[in-house]
């Protein structure tokens, strides 16, 4: 990869302004380091709709396309997993997504998050026919995030 993916916090802010100034964190706007372009949102958002896993924090990106298959949502999600666990001391993040959304399973797959089916639901705010209202959800615990990567001591490291 020729550019890495910087999550920018406090200089430009969160979007979720509303979400942020009542958790102190949230979705974050992503640019790359050395050209400063955005390519989209990345970060943590509590989960807190009706669901057996919430209340929770989860993990979400949305990239603009034309940066889609340069392994830039798994590169922001990593430096926003270790700010959940190192600063906010989070014991687990979750993450769910449609069963259709193949693009994103491949990003928690990569992230080392795990599957159980017993896990899946289905979105509450989505009708009952619609093709997106099945989820699956993944989690990933502390210690599974630094089983497979080293403390670097900082998500500061990423501004
Ligand atoms: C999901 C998404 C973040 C993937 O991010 P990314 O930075 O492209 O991630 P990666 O480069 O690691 O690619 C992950 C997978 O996306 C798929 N993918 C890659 N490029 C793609 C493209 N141009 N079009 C469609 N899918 C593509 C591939 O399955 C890839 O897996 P692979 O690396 O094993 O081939 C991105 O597709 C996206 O923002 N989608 C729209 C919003 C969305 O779905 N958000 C999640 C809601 S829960």
């Amino acid at each position: 990869m020729l550019f890495s993916c910087a999550v920018e916090r406090g200089r430009h802010g969160c979007v979720y302004r509303a979400h942020c100034a009542r958790h102190g964190f949230g979705l974050e706007a992503a640019f790359l380091s050395e050209t400063r372009v955005f390519v989209g949102f990345i970060g943590l958002l509590r989960a807190e709709f009706d669901a057996p896993f919430t209340p929770a924090v989860e993990i979400g990106w949305r990239l603009l396309p034309e940066f889609w298959g340069r392994g830039f949502a798994p590169e922001g999600a990593r430096a926003a997993l270790e700010m959940g666990f190192a600063d906010l001391a989070l014991e687990e993040i979750v993450s769910f997504t449609a069963r259709v959304n193949t693009a994103s399973i491949r990003v928690l797959e990569k992230l080392g998050m795990r599957h159980s089916a017993k896990d899946d639901f289905n979105h509450p705010a989505l009708a009952d026919d619609d093709r997106l209202r099945a989820y699956v959800l993944y989690r990933i615990r502390a210690e599974e995030f630094y089983r497979q990567t080293p403390i670097t001591g900082a998500s500061d490291e990423h501004d």
